[in-house]
């Protein structure tokens, strides 16, 4: 029977353009997952957009001059154009700027507002006299209490990383006047994250299978206590809070944001002509879901958002699975944006193919620990690994085939011992890559495809068909009809991880449709099948592009 596999993505903030920490983190990880359910005749609905309201695209939006409506819309087009290069496979891609996400969120607040798990409190916040405004936490900068360094934000020192408060930080000013400011006392809504804490922690010690450090990080949250948060703001940006006296305040970013992914599913169902579809993968208790993020989101998911979801109510699905990733460091240093210490992923695919990045983001990609990018190892990944030895295997093949067999599969006669071998290696690895995808352990999974790639050109190695085909032309047959049947294979497993290249090979082979509707099982490359001219998968990159590229690192952008 098929299965329901809903896939929450991180919504990025659109404030800036998407570099690889990011892929490597959120983005890249569900598109395999998704791919690969899809291959498996699972049925998939993954969602996920543009973050666009909160601090980091006003502050944006002040520093061009613009209204943060229009930094959103230009970030929003650049995350669709990376998508699309990349091949990450939305089943949508939205905003939170649509009336579907602001109504989504206010039924969610008034809910929990009626149920007893919002309520209002006096909180005292920094204000600036001249600007008359109350000041957001990254809106007051000063000296860093730990650090001593100037230009702290009020809710964090970039310098040291210390997260702070703002009335912590020597000689506080507006950001955007200078003037010192006061604190005055606001009344804001506030979500009642105590009421939930025992409830969390018992969820959370039945989620064995989430990974260690997302398991542990959560559950010593819950131990240390959730405090009540507030979850509105003295700002004009963002969904408006729907109760009389509120109209100069807005709901709180991360409140309204990981809502995003019921009123994506919802959009997603309006504008598939059903709009209850979205209630398949969220109230029925065969679905799951998987939310895929960085390491800095981890309480909003597995503690924040599923408290919601508890007080909210009506049947809906709590996360399955929130395979949270560490960071990518590129050239061993931490990757810093505001330092151009970055690698911007539009800029890699003016000059490169995705899939070369997919692959290396995937083989070091940061599961369990933070891992590094860097352009010596993807060149070297490229030309030893793509080219060398996955892309080498293929193209030797298939052109000698090509030349020699009439364009088609050869027709083996009796397999020997080492024909079955690699055969059933092959078949051992796809079901090791299916239940290695299945549980989320990307890493591993493209490992062991690569892995039967090598194995496969040892074969061929040995058989020889070039030198063999002079002599005994059935022995060629035979050991080209048994690696083309192992390539046959390795096009499936390595779909996931470079969609483009295995979509090409299945065509050269002389299938035709796509490489997901074909499915995830042997393939069976019959005897005759006509093959189409191939080309090379991979192209060799040139080392210079080492220097070249490593230099840009920390300059300003052009
Ligand atoms: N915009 C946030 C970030 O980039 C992530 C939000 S995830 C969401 O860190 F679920 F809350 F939307
Ligand atoms: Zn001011």
């Amino acid at each position: 029977m098929s299965e329901k596999i809903f896939i929450a993505v991180a919504w990025p903030y659109a404030n800036g353009g998407l570099h690889l920490g990011q892929i490597a983190g959120a983005y890249l990880p569900p598109d395999i997952f998704a791919r690969y359910h899809r291959t498996k005749g699972n049925e998939v609905l993954m969602v996920s957009g543009s973050d666009q309201h909160g601090t980091p695209i006003t502050i944006k939006a002040e520093q061009e001059g613009k209204s943060p409506g229009e930094i959103a819309a230009r970030y929003h087009q650049q995350f669709l154009e990376s998508w699309q290069k990349l091949g990450i496979s939305f089943d949508l891609f939205t905003t939170t700027g649509t009336e579907n996400h602001a109504r989504v969120t206010q039924d969610i607040f008034l809910t929990l507002l009626d149920r007893g798990y919002i309520f209002k409190d006096t909180l005292s916040q920094a204000y600036c006299p001249n600007c008359q405004r109350f000041l957001a936490d990254r809106y007051i900068e000063g000296t860093c209490p730990h650090c001593s360094s100037a230009g702290a934000r009020g809710d964090q020192c970039e310098a040291c990383g210390k997260q702070l408060n703002p009335a912590e930080l020597i000689e506080p000013q507006c950001r955007l006047c200078g003037t010192t400011p006061v604190f005055r006392d606001t009344e804001h809504f506030f979500l009642k994250l105590s009421a939930f804490n025992d409830d969390l922690l018992q969820w959370v010690k039945t989620r064995t299978h989430w990974r260690p450090n997302v398991l542990n990080f959560s559950t010593r949250y819950l131990e240390e206590g959730l405090k009540d948060r507030a979850i509105t703001r003295d700002i004009d940006w963002g969904v408006a809070v729907p109760i009389d006296g509120f109209e100069g305040k807005r709901i709180y970013v991360w409140f309204e944001a990981v809502i995003g992914y019921l009123s994506a599913a919802k959009e997603w169902a309006a504008l598939h002509g059903d709009g209850e579809k979205w209630r398949e993968f969220w109230q029925n208790s065969d679905a799951r879901s998987y939310y895929f993020i960085g390491k800095d989101n981890i309480p909003f998911h597995t503690l924040i958002w599923p408290a919601m979801l508890m007080g909210y109510g009506d049947n809906l699905n709590l996360p399955y699975d929130v395979p949270a990733n560490e960071f990518l460091t590129i050239e061993n240093r931490k990757l810093s944006t505001s330092q151009n210490w970055a690698v911007w992923l539009l800029d890699y695919l003016d000059r490169y193919d995705p899939d070369p990045l997919r692959y290396l983001l995937s083989i070091n990609m940061p599961e369990t620990s933070d891992t590094d990018f860097s352009w010596r190892e993807f060149v070297r990944r490229n030309n030893d690994e793509l080219v060398a030895t996955y892309g080498n295997l293929v193209h030797r093949v298939l052109t000698f085939v090509y030349r020699n067999f009439n364009e088609s599969v050869p027709e083996p006669d009796e397999l020997d011992d080492q024909d079955n071998k690699i055969l059933s290696v092959a078949k051992k690895a796809l079901e090791t890559v299916d239940r290695l995808l299945y549980g989320c352990h990307f890493r591993e999974a493209v490992r062991t495809a690569m892995a039967l790639a090598q194995g496969a050109n040892r074969y061929l190695d040995d058989k020889s068909p070039w030198k063999a085909i002079k002599e005994n032309r059935q022995a060629a047959a035979n050991s080209l009809y048994v690696t083309l049947q192992v390539i046959a294979q390795l096009k499936t497993m390595l779909y996931p991880f470079l969609p483009f290249s295995s979509q090409k090979l299945h065509e050269y082979l002389g299938f035709t449709g796509s490489v997901e509707s074909q499915g995830w099982k042997w393939q069976e490359l019959p005897p005759g099948q006509k093959l189409l001219p191939p080309q090379p998968l991979f192209s060799k990159l040139d080392d210079s592009l080492v220097e070249e590229e490593t230099k840009k690192l920390g300059q300003p952008p052009l």
